[in-house]
């Protein structure tokens, strides 16, 4: 399987122009192209999980997600990704996140080891000359300046294998890197294979690489399952690379939680913890106020506005954008979300795939539901649910209602206790309220129905019919008053209990 992108050819020479423009100072020799291949067909087992590993997320990305994105911002002109477990599932998330970008996918059906990966990209790089990027799909943390200089590095010293290292203060399960007097990198030696003294090295191959790819294919060709796990390991390239003469290195990066790998639910809680953190830094520097970063939660691909308040205990998902001057309440989750400037949004809003105009406030307990689109300076308050309600400028519901399918005009007020009947069992219908309209309290309008501009709807009324502009519709029963009621039934009830 050799998935590509229609329009990858295309993008590969614009993006190719870009990277030199972005770094001014590139060097002749860093003019090569660059390509990354991310090992992601792996199973996760650790996760216990149908999903597979890499398409489990943090910050609304997934991790394979994260790592693509990294690859294509450190500058490669494509990345080819290795998938295996759910092959499928994992091609189509990508392809649906990053549609149009030069991705590429080839199929490993059997998992015999990290060199196995690797070569599977190699029909996709026959003739190809240039430096490879080897990834991760489960190193999700590490930022794309730290690929950058490890190719950058990896080419300066005209290397043919660059391994980015890391000093971890627990290594256990990582491969070690051994080096020699002269403080060159050696050999890389797996957990599983090693002695106790170099499982006492604390210095581990992070599982990122940068590669000559003629050097590193011809290394792989090489590669035995000859090791305790009976794998083909890509580390043992280091060993044969050297043999052959060519120059191997480690570049030692300083900071290591970001290169830490995820095989488990708790590390796919820490590591989202610290990368939450990370993006709420970014937008307090940006001025936002983060009343509690340890209980408010951000995607990657949100957007706030300067002077916005995030109290404690927000979620703020997916592409939501939310503009300046803004208040949000604990407890309050934005889904998808477009939010104006000085909006409030009190205790327990949900807004999901909702527009809402400057200055107008929400909550507490306010449901916006897709396809709400509120004006500016309305008023949504408790209790109060919309969906494919669209609110003019000023329009206002205080209390206890839903709105659902549903037009309103400027200035309208909308009683407690209002609900749009949208819904008769097979079609969901219209409801129109005309500027300035007022609905009573405790109304049903059975859609479709339209109320004119500046029409009164008297509080308890079911409106089945039209009500045109500047009259008012009214369809409760009238008041019936019966005198001295209360006494009667009293004194008939004693009557009946003295007989007995
Ligand atoms: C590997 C390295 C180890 C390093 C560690 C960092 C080898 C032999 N060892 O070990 O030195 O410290 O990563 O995390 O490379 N994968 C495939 N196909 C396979 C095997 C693996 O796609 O046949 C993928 C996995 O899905 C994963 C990545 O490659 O994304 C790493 O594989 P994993 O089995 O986790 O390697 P480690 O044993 O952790
Ligand atoms: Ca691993």
């Amino acid at each position: 399987m050799a998935r590509k992108a229609a329009s990858s050819r295309k993008r590969r020479s614009a993006q190719g122009s870009r990277n030199v423009k972005e770094s001014g100072n590139v060097k002749k020799s860093e003019r090569r192209p660059l390509v990354a291949v991310v090992m992601a067909a792996g199973e996760g087992k650790r996760m216990k999980s149908r999903l597979p590993k890499v398409l489990h997320e943090i910050a609304g990305r997934s991790l394979v997600e994260h790592v693509v994105r990294a690859g294509f911002k450190a500058g490669c002109d494509e990345v080819i990704t290795v998938v295996g477990f759910g092959a499928g599932m994992v091609c189509t998330a990508l392809e649906g996140r990053l549609g149009g970008a030069a991705l590429r996918f080839v199929e490993q059906t059997e998992r015999r080891g990290t060199a196995d990966a690797v070569g599977r990209a190699r029909p996709l790089l026959e003739s190809f000359d240039g430096d490879v990027l080897i990834l991760s799909g489960d190193v999700p943390a590490l930022p794309a300046s730290a690929l950058k200089k490890l190719v950058s590095r990896h080419r300066r010293r005209k290397a043919a294998l660059t391994v980015l290292s890391a000093r971890f203060d627990d290594p256990t399960g990582y491969g070690r890197i051994l080096r020699d007097e002269a403080g060159r990198i050696r050999e890389i030696v797996e957990q599983k294979d090693a002695s106790d003294e170099q499982r006492a090295i604390d210095e581990i191959n992070t599982g990122i690489y940068c590669a000559q790819w003629s050097s590193l294919a011809t290394a792989l060709a090489a590669i035995k399952p000859d090791n305790a796990q009976g794998e083909l390991y890509l580390t043992d390239a280091v060993r044969l690379l050297l043999g052959a003469g060519e120059r191997v290195e480690a570049l030692l990066y300083d900071t290591p939680h970001e290169a830490l790998g995820i095989n488990s639910r708790q590390q796919l809680s820490s590591v989202g913890r610290r990368m939450n953190r990370n993006l709420l830094e970014q937008h307090m520097a940006a001025g936002v106020t983060v009343i509690d970063p340890e209980t408010t939660w951000v995607h990657a691909d949100v957007k706030i506005g300067q002077d916005t308040i995030l109290h404690p205990g927000v979620t703020l998902e997916g592409a939501t954008r939310i503009g300046r001057g803004c208040v949000v309440r604990s407890g309050s989750r934005l889904t998808d979300a477009i939010v104006g400037d000085e909006v409030t949004l009190l205790e327990h809003t949900i807004v999901i795939e909702a527009k809402i105009g400057r200055e107008t406030k929400v909550g507490p307990f306010s449901h916006l539901r897709p396809g709400t689109v509120l004006g500016p300076e309305c008023k949504v308050g408790n209790f109060v649910e919309t969906k494919k309600a669209v609110f003019g400028r000023g329009t206002k519901a205080s209390h206890l209602s839903y709105l659902g399918d549903a037009k309103l005009g400027k200035a309208v007020n909308v009683g407690a206790g209002t609900i749009t009947c949208n819904y008769d069992g097979v079609n969901k219908n219209l409801t129109e309220l005309g500027d300035g309209v007022f609905i009573g309290s405790d109304t049903q309008l059975i859609a479709p129905v339209k109320v004119g501009k500046g029409a009164y709807v008297g509080a308890g009324t079911t409106l089945t019919k039209e009500v045109p502009a500047g009259a008012l519709a009214l369809s409760r029963a009238d008041q019936r008053v019966i005198e001295g009621w209360v006494e009667r039934k009293k004194k008939k009830k004693n009557g009946k209990k003295s007989k007995k």
